[in-house]
């Protein structure tokens, strides 16, 4: 699903993701040629670059962070993996920061270097994750299928009974609308009978279902395919064998309102 932290759909974390990467595996390289070449000048820019990285890795966990938060489904398969993802990298900054105070303090550089190695490899493991997370998981993907218009979210706050959700022109048939309300994510969407609601997670494995397909009454989690009646919110194609939850909607002077 569309990413909460992006510029024009572009999402920003996977755009800074790409400086701390670079910038720690040079650390590492430059430190193995200080090694190799017994040269201090290595050493020094491996210091310059560590300093680089850990600023710019910083800079993109707020995005990341705020992507965690907002746009990785919760209680997913992908909330746990991108949990992963940020601790691993989490420790990947805490690695890198104590490298450069040993550095400091004339600790063995071979020390060092070995630490920084580690690190790397879990850079990698945490980068293949992060790839996982928009590849397979779609998270920061804003998929447009034929006639779906633009992604609509609406954040409602103290939401009670019925909460007016949208207007009842605002969606075209087959069209959906993200709803956050009072923590819950519900989907609003138009079929060719009218307005449904349902649970903004497929019971398979917690796919958000605003980012699938919806045709005839059906939406299709975009994760592993699983078919759903809006209506009345039953499988009508697994994998999911459970079916989700659905809600109460209504019309009134051109207003539609999902009971909670
Ligand atoms: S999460 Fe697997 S089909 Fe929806």
């Amino acid at each position: 699903m569309k990413s909460r932290a992006q510029i024009k759909s572009h999402p920003i974390h996977p755009i800074l993701v790409s400086f701390p990467i670079g910038l720690f595996i040079s650390t590492f390289l430059f430190n193995l040629l200080g090694l190799l070449f017994d040269s201090s000048n290595f050493h020094q820019t491996a210091g310059y670059l560590a300093v680089a990285g850990i600023g710019f890795a910083l800079l993109a966990a707020i995005p990341g962070i705020i992507d965690y938060i907002y746009t990785v489904p919760p209680k997913s398969s992908a909330k746990k993996r991108a949990t992963k993802h940020g601790l691993t990298n989490v420790m990947v900054v805490a690695i890198f920061s104590i490298a450069l105070l040993l550095a400091a303090e004339d600790v063995s550089l071979l020390i060092i270097t070995a630490l920084q190695g580690i690190a790397v490899v879990m850079l990698s493991f945490a980068g293949w994750m992060g790839g996982t997370l928009v590849y397979r998981n779609q998270i920061g993907v804003d998929p447009r299928y034929a006639d779906a218009g633009k992604w609509k979210e609406l954040y409602v706050e103290n939401a009670q009974g019925d909460i007016e959700v949208a207007s009842s022109d605002e969606l075209g048939v087959n069209q959906m609308k993200l709803i956050h309300a009072n923590g819950k994510r519900i989907v609003l969407c138009k079929t060719e009978k009218g307005f449904a609601a349902f649970d903004d997670r497929c019971t398979h494995k917690g796919g958000s279902l605003a980012g699938g397909a919806l045709i005839c009454g059906t939406v299709q989690c975009p994760w592993h395919g699983s078919h759903f009646d809006v209506t009345n919110g039953n499988v009508k194609a697994g994998p999911a064998k459970e079916k989700i939850n659905t809600y109460r909607v209504s019309e009134m002077n051109s207003k539609v309102y999902i009971s909670l």
